[in-house]
């Protein structure tokens, strides 16, 4: 059974065609494993075949696509999945990802910080792939609490997000990124520059010891770090209660 809830307005061409086009840059990059996909959904892969009760909820938090999360969920004992975009042309792409999940999906159009604070439905693992960092400290924070409130007694939140290196400011993260060009050489010089514009306008990365703390402010008793991209661009934190 799929269902998708929308309050958002249908795009138009334009929206449509500026979609495809970010669509398409984000699918080379995570063809080519340029942000190490391949690595954090193998993470996220093995927490649902260990440690998970069965069946167990999951709640995939900007889910986008969710193509990587389909893969991953292949062959787990899903129960229920959620996901929520703002995206309404992701979440038709997302609902063909998911339609061989043996379980149902209840895809939700709308801004995650709204969904969260008033989510009434229980789930096992909340999962957040490279979205939070677009929110302010008091905002992520708030959105931590928000899901350590929907997540089961011994449910599990996991993050994956754009990280400071010790000492690094916000600035020289990006000049970090602007260096990195070489590596990046499967995208277009315009790609490349539209992707360095929105990291610098709409990204708030943190430190690991931040993303931590943030997770302890919000009240989880533990937050450590699993995985470091071997870039050191981002890395996965674990949460629990
Ligand atoms: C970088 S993609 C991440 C997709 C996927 N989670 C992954 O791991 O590759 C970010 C997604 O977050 C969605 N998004 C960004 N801000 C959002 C918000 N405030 N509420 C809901 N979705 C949001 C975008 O539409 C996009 O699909």
């Amino acid at each position: 059974m799929e269902s998708v809830e929308s309050n958002a307005t249908t795009g138009t061409d334009d929206a449509q065609a500026m979609f495809n086009k970010h669509l398409a840059t984000y699918r080379k990059i995570v063809g080519e494993n340029l942000m190490f996909h391949r690595e954090v959904y193998a993470l996220l892969r093995n927490q649902f075949s260990q440690g998970m009760p069965k069946p167990f909820s999951f709640l995939d938090i900007a889910c986008g696509d969710a193509v990587a999360s389909a893969a991953a969920l292949e062959g787990s004992a899903i129960g229920q999945y959620y996901g929520i975009d703002l995206s309404p042309q992701s979440l038709e792409l997302a609902k063909e990802s998911l339609k061989d999940l043996p379980c149902p999906v209840d895809l939700r159009c709308r801004d995650f910080v709204e969904a969260m604070a008033d989510w009434s439905d229980t789930v096992d693992l909340v999962w957040i792939g490279m979205s939070l960092h677009h929110l302010q400290p008091d905002g992520k924070v708030r959105l931590m609490k928000n899901v350590r409130d929907v997540l089961s007694r011994d449910g599990l939140f996991l993050i994956w997000e754009p990280t400071l290196v010790d000492g690094e400011s916000r600035e020289e993260h990006f000049d970090r990124f602007s260096a990195h060009r070489g590596a990046w050489a499967t995208l277009t010089d315009d790609e490349f520059a539209a992707m360095e514009a929105h990291m610098r306008l709409a990204d708030f990365p943190e430190s690991a010891d931040t993303w931590k703390a943030i997770g302890r402010e919000a009240g989880f008793s533990e937050a450590e770090q699993i995985f470091l991209m071997p870039n050191r661009f981002g890395g996965v934190y674990q949460y629990r209660n």
